[in-house]
């Protein structure tokens, strides 16, 4: 998993797990929440396909997706225990739809290959060493004509708005995740793997070069979240 994964990212999740929910509504003024139902918008489902959520942590977007599609079935994969627990709580409350979780490492899949009709993954992918094995992995997992929908921080590209949003990003947000995470780590390097994050245009060619074809990308919010989005041709 090293070669993949910066080595500290798995606990790192695991100790802020508690307080992840919390953080991202107060961090995003629920702007996270919006931003996974574009995701779910933008999804092309007849309603009683597979799908599978990369790094789903709590299981919000899962529970976003079966909002809009109740028939829909699910597989939610993540390789922290404590994410997972918690998103299993949540799935619970809503009995009638076909969830499951499984802890697993996203480049070591325990599906088999051309499964599922849409594969989504939401702020998990900046955290991947090896995107681009990654991208490779989750076209070989769709079934031709599937989608994948990638959902990921980004830097607002407008230079006046990015240098506000930085202030931001890099004092303000780093201190409020401190004081309610209690991790003195995990906010400081949040801000860091953004900036890191390849541009718009570079992660589409990085989609282009796993496979994908029509692929998109949706700045929101002035480009602080950016979907993206491709198709494993037919
Ligand atoms: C920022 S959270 C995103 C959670 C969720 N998708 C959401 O919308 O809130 C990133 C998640 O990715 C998971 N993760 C990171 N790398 C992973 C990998 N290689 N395999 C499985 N899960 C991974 C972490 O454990 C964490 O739960």
């Amino acid at each position: 998993m090293d070669k993949h994964e910066l080595p500290f990212i798995q606990d790192m999740f695991e100790s802020i797990a508690h307080r992840y929910d919390l953080l991202n509504r107060t961090l995003s003024l629920k702007q996270d929440i919006i931003w996974r139902n574009k995701l779910v918008q933008t999804l092309d489902l007849s309603g009683n396909e597979n799908i599978l959520d990369v790094a789903s942590g709590t299981g919000d977007v899962a529970l976003a997706i079966c909002n809009e599609y109740p028939s829909i079935h699910i597989h939610c994969i993540d390789f922290s225990l404590n994410m997972l627990r918690l998103a299993n709580q949540k799935i619970k409350v809503y009995p009638h739809t076909s969830i499951f979780t499984a802890c697993a490492d996203a480049f070591d899949l325990p599906y088999p290959s051309e499964y599922f009709h849409a594969v989504t993954m939401a702020f998990g992918i900046r955290n991947v060493v090896n995107k681009q094995q990654l991208l490779r992995t989750l076209y070989h997992h769709l079934v031709p004509g599937g989608q994948l929908l990638i959902l990921e921080l980004t830097l607002p590209e407008i230079i006046f708005l990015q240098n506000i949003y930085l202030l931001y990003f890099k004092k303000l947000l780093p201190m409020i995740g401190r004081m309610i995470s209690k991790n003195n780590f995990a906010y400081d390097y949040l801000p860091d793997s953004v900036i890191s994050f390849p541009t718009s245009l570079d992660f589409s060619k990085m989609m282009n070069t796993a496979g994908f074809s029509c692929v998109k990308w949706l700045p929101m919010t002035g480009g602080i979240c950016t979907l993206f989005v491709g198709k494993r041709p037919d």
